[in-house]
């Protein structure tokens, strides 16, 4: 079984980018890359876990059809997605000679992608780079639409571009090596996805749990393809962020305070679960969510194994520090992306409503 199809952007000819989704998609992935970018200088980036487990074996099949490559890779985590570590990889490009004829690979969750392509987005005034996708999480959201960034101590994604895969390779026999804890950690941005978007994928989800846990090929596949295709059609519309494409944020102002305040220790995953059932718990208040809409968020979330309640004792002013300088904020009002009903959110250009964090937040995610 193979998934095949195009993002592409709705003003024609400004990007698109081929999305594969297929067990053996690593493959596939070498062939085009050495056919496509034939004399082109391939860099292959990826942390020290995803190059050991998949890196050399993909800097071999490049080799065998005849494309040189170089792997260059970082410690894995959310905390080595620093400008320093962006600093390194730019020093070793320099030393490897490579110029504008180069083109980056990114290998692995979404820390990779966010810092690969963020790398791509500079290198030379920008660079091509090609997304592969390795986490569960990185598969189903982070490897496609274009936004690349780097954090500060303080704050998330705060130093980053938008740039655009020219293709993406979801290799579902690659997430085999996952830990379970990290592949669990993917299935919160699904269940955002389809809560923002799609009730009918929402209901598969639910019926099929225990399938999507024990990582059945066919229904993992089937799910990343849905996924990517419904955020491809959001970016497709709405690269930058001028309006729709907010409501892929749906959990995640909540997710990166939550993040932020304990200095980066929860992952991102497992962050999202806690924020989409804390947002959705305000959408109840703000938006007129149906209450067993937001149960059925919360229960879905739980069947996954994922936490859904920040943990105790969090810093109230780191809390709301972070909220406030979140990029979604105007003034101390932040604006946050909230569903209406499964599936659909607040409708119009701006699918956002202003909320107080102190009054409004502070108390879903505090706990004594
Ligand atoms: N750009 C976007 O649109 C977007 C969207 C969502 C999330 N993100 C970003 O993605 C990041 C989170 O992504 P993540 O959860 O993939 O984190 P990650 O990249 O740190 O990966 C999690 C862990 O899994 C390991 N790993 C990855 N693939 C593996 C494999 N196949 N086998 C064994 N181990 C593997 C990594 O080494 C790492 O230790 C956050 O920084 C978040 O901000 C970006």
């Amino acid at each position: 079984m193979s998934f095949r199809f195009r993002v592409e952007a709705h003003r024609a000819g400004s990007w698109a980018t081929t999305v594969v989704v297929a067990p053996g998609a690593l493959e596939q992935a070498a062939i085009a890359i050495a056919r496509e970018f034939r004399g082109a200088q391939k860099v292959i980036v990826s942390d020290a876990r995803v190059a050991s487990l998949h890196g050399r074996r993909f800097v071999r099949l490049l080799a065998v059809r005849g494309a040189a490559a170089t792997l260059l890779t970082f410690p894995p985590g959310e905390r080595a997605k620093t400008r320093e570590t962006k600093a390194r990889l730019e020093d070793r490009l320099f030393a490897l000679g490579a110029g504008r004829d180069t083109v980056v690979v990114a290998l692995g969750g979404g820390v990779t992608g966010d810092l690969a392509g963020f790398l791509a987005a500079t290198w030379n005034r920008g660079v091509p780079v090609v997304s592969i996708p390795t986490s569960l999480l990185a598969m189903v959201d982070a490897g496609l639409g274009g936004k690349t960034a780097v954090d500060l101590p303080g704050g998330k994604n705060v130093v980053g571009a938008f740039h655009q895969p020219v293709s993406l390779w979801a290799d579902v026999r690659v997430l085999r090596t996952l830990p379970g804890r990290t592949y669990r950690a993917g299935f919160a941005e699904a269940v955002k996805t389809a809560a923002t978007l799609d009730a009918g994928l929402f209901r598969q989800l639910e019926a099929s749990v225990m399938r999507l846990l024990r990582r059945d090929t066919l229904a993992v596949a089937t799910m990343v393809a849905r996924c990517l295709e419904l955020k491809g059609r959001v970016v497709a519309r709405d690269e930058r962020e001028a309006g729709r494409r907010a409501v892929l944020n749906f959990g995640h102002t909540a997710a990166h305070a939550i993040e932020a305040a304990t200095d980066y220790r929860v992952p991102h995953g497992e962050a999202v679960s806690m924020g989409i059932t804390a947002e959705a718990r305000l959408a109840e208040r703000l938006t007129g969510l149906p209450s067993q809409h937001a149960e059925r968020i919360e229960s879905l979330l739980r069947a996954f194994g994922l936490p859904v309640r920040p943990p105790r004792g969090l810093d109230r002013k780191r809390l709301v520090t972070a909220i406030v300088r979140d990029k979604k904020t105007r003034g101390r009002i932040v604006r946050c992306a909230l569903p209406v009903g499964l599936g659909r959110m607040v409708p119009g250009a701006d699918p956002t409503v202003s909320v107080d964090p102190t009054r409004d937040l502070l108390p879903l995610l505090v706990r004594n």
